[in-house]
């Protein structure tokens, strides 16, 4: 009797707590991208930038690393850059990369990257972001993007119609588009300080998170000197609790952006271009770059040439990590696009939940953007107890 007494109020009280909202939000590591393995789960696109309409040449592998532009440098960092040292005549491309994962994501996922050095300077294109299979049926998340001098990053998501953005009072960034679905995507500019260019490194670069859930998207971003301790306490192996992350850069929710409806699962993307159709639109690059050069064009001014004005255009990369929601080690899947290639994996994340009902975030220490995935912890916890206390007080009955 007594066990089953036990048992009913172990239950009650599993209710209890399951009424109240959760201060904790775990996440599962299931990537870790760093040192002298950094490079091995990406792939190298080997073309020109016909994209973007850059001028560069995104190296295959063996040409990235033959010619220094993919490396792990003393630090134990990885370094992606454009060409500094060649020679670049009329009409002929720049060598650059772009890498992207060989794994995909799911909802429910979140992805740190902690960066020393972003390229920057006249003409550079540098962006960390995330695509599906295609474009943009499967969704874009832009989390830094930014070009020439621009001082701050600039963040988007890019859909097909139907996805919009209503800022939230939480965003600290500053709403610049609403529709998704237009030509920029619905853009959000960074207002704190040092998010791009010379400030960056100055700082000692900065980390961004991005938390893909079905109750919105989320990304944040920290100068060096104000990321939060539950980053910089992780590990290569660890899991993470994001609950002291804050009120993000950008907020997307879910209520305005059905996220499961407009976003498949997503790779992640490492790229510089150059000039190409923002960073060398005569509207974006004569403001900040032009009068420097004997043709006032991104092409002939900047790309064109001995290349030493491209110094500052490399990524220095400390780590890129994915997590995911759920507890349980996630089962690889083939994506649709790479189902021949069993290198290619999709990670799902194992719970899911539906956003709430007022999809209102509340603020910090009580902002919850995330579907409860440690709440779900918890509860498993209670369901087991419960139910082993009650076959206890079964067999004591019988
Ligand atoms: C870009 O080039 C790659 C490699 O040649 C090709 O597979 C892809 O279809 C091209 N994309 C576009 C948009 O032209």
């Amino acid at each position: 009797m007594y066990i089953s007494r036990l048992a009913t109020s172990f239950a009650g009280a599993c209710l209890f707590l399951a009424q109240i909202p959760s201060l904790t939000k775990g996440y599962d590591l299931v990537r870790d991208y760093s040192g002298i393995t950094f490079f091995d789960e990406w792939d190298f696109y080997g073309s020109w930038d016909n994209l973007t309409l850059g001028d560069v040449v995104w190296l295959s592998e063996s040409d990235a690393f033959s010619q220094g532009l993919a490396y792990v440098n003393s630090a134990g960092n990885a370094i992606l850059k454009v060409d500094n040292t060649h020679n670049v005549q009329d009409l002929q491309k720049r060598s650059s990369v772009r890498i992207t994962t060989k794994d995909s994501y799911a909802v429910g996922s979140l992805w740190i990257i902690d960066l020393r050095h972003i390229p920057f300077g006249c003409s550079v294109w540098p962006a960390f972001w995330t695509k599906g299979p295609v474009w943009p049926d499967d969704g874009e998340i832009d989390i830094m993007e930014a070009i020439n001098l621009m001082p701050n990053n600039q963040m988007a998501l890019h859909t097909t119609s139907g996805c919009m953005h209503t800022t939230p009072p939480n965003q600290m960034g500053q709403t610049l588009e609403n529709d998704c679905s237009t030509p920029s995507g619905c853009t959000v500019g960074e207002l704190q300080p040092n998010s791009f260019g010379s400030g960056f490194a100055a700082m000692g670069g900065g980390v961004w998170a991005t938390q893909f859930d079905v109750q919105g998207i989320f990304i944040w971003f920290w100068s060096r000197p104000n990321i939060p301790p539950s980053i910089l306490g992780s590990t290569s192996i660890s899991p993470i609790d994001i609950s002291d992350f804050g009120p993000p850069s950008a907020s997307y929710l879910a209520t305005s952006c059905d996220i499961t409806e407009f976003f498949t699962p997503q790779n992640l993307v490492l790229d510089i271009t150059l000039c190409g159709i923002w960073a060398g639109l005569p509207e974006t690059w004569l403001p900040s770059c032009g009068g420097q050069g004997p043709t006032n064009i991104c092409y002939t001014d900047n790309v064109v040439g001995p290349g030493s004005n491209y110094n500052d255009a490399f990524f220095e990369v400390s780590y890129v990590r994915a997590y995911t929601t759920g507890g349980i080690v996630p089962v690889p899947t083939a994506t649709p696009v790479a189902a021949a290639d069993n290198s290619h994996r999709t990670f799902t994340s194992v719970v899911t939940t539906t956003p709430s009902p007022d999809g209102i975030l509340h603020p910090s220490p009580l902002f919850f953007p995330g579907n409860g995935a440690s709440h779900g912890h918890s509860m498993i916890g209670c369901w087991w107890v419960t139910s082993i206390l009650v076959v206890i007080s079964l067999r004591l009955w019988s």
